[in-house]
């Protein structure tokens, strides 16, 4: 099995940026550590303190963010970088090349039960014509990543990951310490029998997806001619990680719960992410109105409706719409 950096290297990838990449997998190699240990090492439960989104902070999403941000901007390859624990951008090296956002930890609320949890990272190049810390560095839109990808805790430590050249899968090998490529160019398939959505939503969504959703559920009773299956991680990097690996739709609707938030998913560090990784294994990234890569974005925190996932399954999602 090839290692990292020399199927890297084989994808013509930048060696600046493949450091950039290996530096940000050292952090994960000690997060999915401390993960491992997280009862052993008093790191379950919450902290006192909310971030930005308003949401409990849990003592690993401090720890884990503590441990990419200060890797990246020791590193030099970063001019700044967005995080969710992060209210503002923080102003890296003048030199850096690139800009990071990242979700520290996704699918916190499965730490304590000891369930599926992951890091999720997107990179771009830095702008020039703009100062580092300026809130414009990250006004890039998702088409504009040089390298997506996430790091999944789960019985195996997994690395998911894009720079433009397919969907590669990466196993860490603990014997000594590297990620192994274990599959190259992973495909979802176009068709699918499994959707994941949370339902406990349902109530709240707009009509056409209300209408998908039932049609779904009506299985080969209804319009659809066919059964559908439902899983439900409630980490979006595990649901993803199924959906590239068998296939299937994964949605965060749009919902009218709170009136202030339509939206739940995060479009720097979830949504355009997973998107890059979801399309370049041949499926698609969209909102119901708009491809999610296409997004200009004004606010590293911003929110966004998502479905993704088996192309002809997203088509016909979309159909619902128009
Ligand atoms: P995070 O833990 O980084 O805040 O993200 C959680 C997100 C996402 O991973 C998941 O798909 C979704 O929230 C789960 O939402 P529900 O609580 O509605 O299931
Ligand atoms: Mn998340
Ligand atoms: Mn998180």
């Amino acid at each position: 099995m090839q290692r990292l950096a020399p199927a890297l290297r084989e994808d013509n990838v930048p060696l600046d940026l493949i450091s950039l990449i290996k530096t940000i997998l050292a952090a994960t190699k000690e997060i999915s550590f401390r993960v491992s240990q997280a009862h052993l090492g008093g790191l379950m439960g919450s902290t006192l303190d909310e971030n930005i989104q308003g949401e409990v902070q849990k003592k690993l999403d401090v720890v884990a963010n503590e441990l990419i941000k200060d890797i990246l901007l020791e590193s030099g390859f970063v001019r700044a970088i967005s995080s969710e624990e992060e209210e503002h951008s923080v102003v890296g090296d003048e030199n850096g090349k690139f800009i990071v956002s990242f979700d520290p930890l996704d699918g916190s609320s499965n730490i304590d039960i000891n369930s599926l949890i992951g890091t999720i990272f997107s990179i771009h190049e830095a702008r020039d014509d703009v100062p580092a810390g300026d809130a414009a560095q990250f006004q890039q839109a998702g088409t504009k990543q040089v390298c997506a990808g996430y790091v999944l805790y789960g019985p195996s430590t997994m690395l998911v990951m894009t720079t433009g050249k397919g969907t590669h899968f990466y196993v860490l090998d603990r014997t000594h310490g590297g990620f192994l490529l274990v599959e190259r160019n992973v495909q979802v398939p176009k068709t699918t029998q499994e959707f994941a959505v949370n339902m406990s939503n349902q109530r709240f969504w707009q009509p056409p997806m209300q209408r998908y959703i039932q049609d779904l559920l009506a299985g080969d009773t209804g319009p659809r001619g066919k059964n559908f299956n439902m899983r439900w991680i409630a980490a979006m990097v595990g649901d993803i990680h199924r959906v590239l690996t068998r296939g299937g739709i994964f949605t965060y609707p749009a919902d009218n719960k709170d009136p202030k938030k339509p939206f739940k998913l995060r479009l720097m560090y979830e949504a355009n992410p997973m998107s890059f990784l979801i399309e370049q294994a041949g499926g698609l990234a969209v909102t119901s109105q708009e491809r999610i890569m296409d997004i200009e974005p004004d606010d590293i925190h911003q929110r966004v409706e998502v479905i993704m996932g088996s192309e002809e399954e997203v088509n016909t999602c979309l159909s619902y719409y128009q």
